[in-house]
């Protein structure tokens, strides 16, 4: 199966040596070509180039693209689609002036979303988290990080990683599973967490290690939740079955798991609202990526991350939706992308290098996907007709996809 895109009008993100990270300065470039076609065979991107050189190729399917923008799906690299129910109810309560901590204080927030995971059946949980998935497709995702996290016994956990492991199977998408192994203490652990923190280093982590369908851990370090020295703890835990740390750190609070993530070389550090020079200093010369989640910020009303202070000191940064029924029940790229212009003061440029290529790299596979480079994965955006790519942030909450083509599958 092939597929010809010609007259296309602005085609985004083409490298032609491969790039796998753009960092600070960089990040306001992007590389497009004007009046352009691509060529996909199966789920690689063959060919591609301005119109002026295209000279004719069989094609399958031709797709006519005058006055559209084709580019490279998003990768959202920070997701929890994969749970039961929803929270509407403390939605509620916020509005009503109630915050975060106060509604997880009277056994709202993670452990109510627990208590539905563990309640719902493996099926129910993946039709659930399957729907939801397709929905991101639709909305221009082609590789998602997904978390588990709202299991808190290995037993649920176990669940949410077969439930991730069967969508993996099921979906065109590209799936990246993250072992989510302390989001937060149960109440039967309330006054001893070490003994949680030791349930889930022996136990949970081992037995989850040995279903070898995750390469990365996770952990919510957070007043009230995991300290440093329990986070350390955790990340150990995972070293141990080469699980490579990509954190919720700095979200309310900053406890130094910044550099605690860059000593263990995570590959992501997660949220960033709060964020001190101690923390810029920490990042600088490492692997790690910074990943804002500008949905989060504006549905709880918290900060949002100062990308610029991140960007400017020549780091990279990538955004995702964070998706999940607490703090981000949207998986919309499209809302992330605008939100990261209005509120991070990105150019459109940088929040679509965030989205795209460093979306790739903070998941560990921006060598496969997240720019249109020869070989690489055929995830694409084909947008309405528009006048100039701008206009995908700058019409906030419209829809700007006409079509997605997915492993090289018109969808
Ligand atoms: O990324 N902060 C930790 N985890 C999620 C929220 C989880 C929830 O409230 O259900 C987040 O915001
Ligand atoms: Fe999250």
């Amino acid at each position: 199966m092939s597929i010809l895109i010609t007259n296309i009008k602005q085609l985004l993100q083409v490298h032609d040596s491969n790039v796998t990270i753009v960092k600070g300065d960089a990040m306001k470039n992007l590389p497009v070509i004007e009046n352009a076609y691509v060529y996909i065979d199966h789920d690689t991107i063959i060919e591609y180039g301005k119109m002026e050189d295209y000279r004719p190729i069989e094609a399958d399917t031709v797709i006519d693209a005058t006055g559209k923008i084709v580019l490279p799906s998003w990768c959202d690299s920070h997701t929890h689609v994969v749970y039961a129910g929803d929270r509407t109810s403390e939605f509620v309560d916020r509005i009503n002036g109630l915050s975060y901590a106060e509604i997880a204080n009277k056994g709202g927030g993670i452990l109510n979303s627990a208590k539905k995971l563990q309640d719902t059946s493996e099926d129910d949980l993946f039709e659930q988290s399957i729907k939801r998935l397709n929905e991101l497709i639709a909305m221009g995702s082609g590789a998602v990080e997904i978390k588990t996290g709202y299991g808190l016994t290995t037993e649920a956990e176990l669940k949410m990683l077969r439930v991730i492991k069967r969508i993996k199977q099921e979906s065109l998408a590209k799936i990246i599973p993250t072992l989510l192994a302390a989001h937060a203490i149960p109440e039967e652990f309330k006054s001893k967490k070490q003994d949680y923190i030791k349930y889930i280093t022996e136990e949970l982590i081992p037995q989850a290690a040995k279903l070898n369908i995750t390469h990365y851990v996770d952990v919510f370090c957070e007043e009230g939740y995991f300290d440093i020295k329990d986070t350390e703890a955790i990340l150990e835990a995972g070293k141990k079955y080469n699980l490579r740390p990509k954190i919720h750190v700095n979200q309310f609070n900053i406890l130094g798991g910044i550099a605690l993530g860059v000593k263990h070389n995570a590959l992501s550090v997660d949220h960033l609202e709060e964020l001190n020079d101690d923390d810029i200093k920490a990042l600088k010369g490492s692997d790690t990526i910074s990943v804002a989640l500008p949905g989060c910020s504006y549905f709880i009303s918290i900060p949002y991350t100062p990308a610029r202070k991140i960007i400017d000191a020549g780091l990279p940064l990538a955004i995702a939706t964070d998706y999940n029924p607490g703090t981000a029940p949207s998986g919309n790229m499209n809302f992330v992308v605008s939100a990261a212009c209005v509120k991070l003061k990105l150019t459109p440029e940088e929040a679509i290098n965030a989205a795209t290529i460093n979306g790739a790299y903070a998941m560990g596979i921006s060598n496969m996907y997240g720019s249109i480079t020869r070989g690489k994965k055929a995830n694409l955006i084909i947008t309405k007709p528009m006048n100039h790519y701008s206009e995908i942030p700058y019409a906030f909450a419209h829809d700007p996809i006409e079509q997605v083509i997915i492993n090289g599958q018109l969808l």
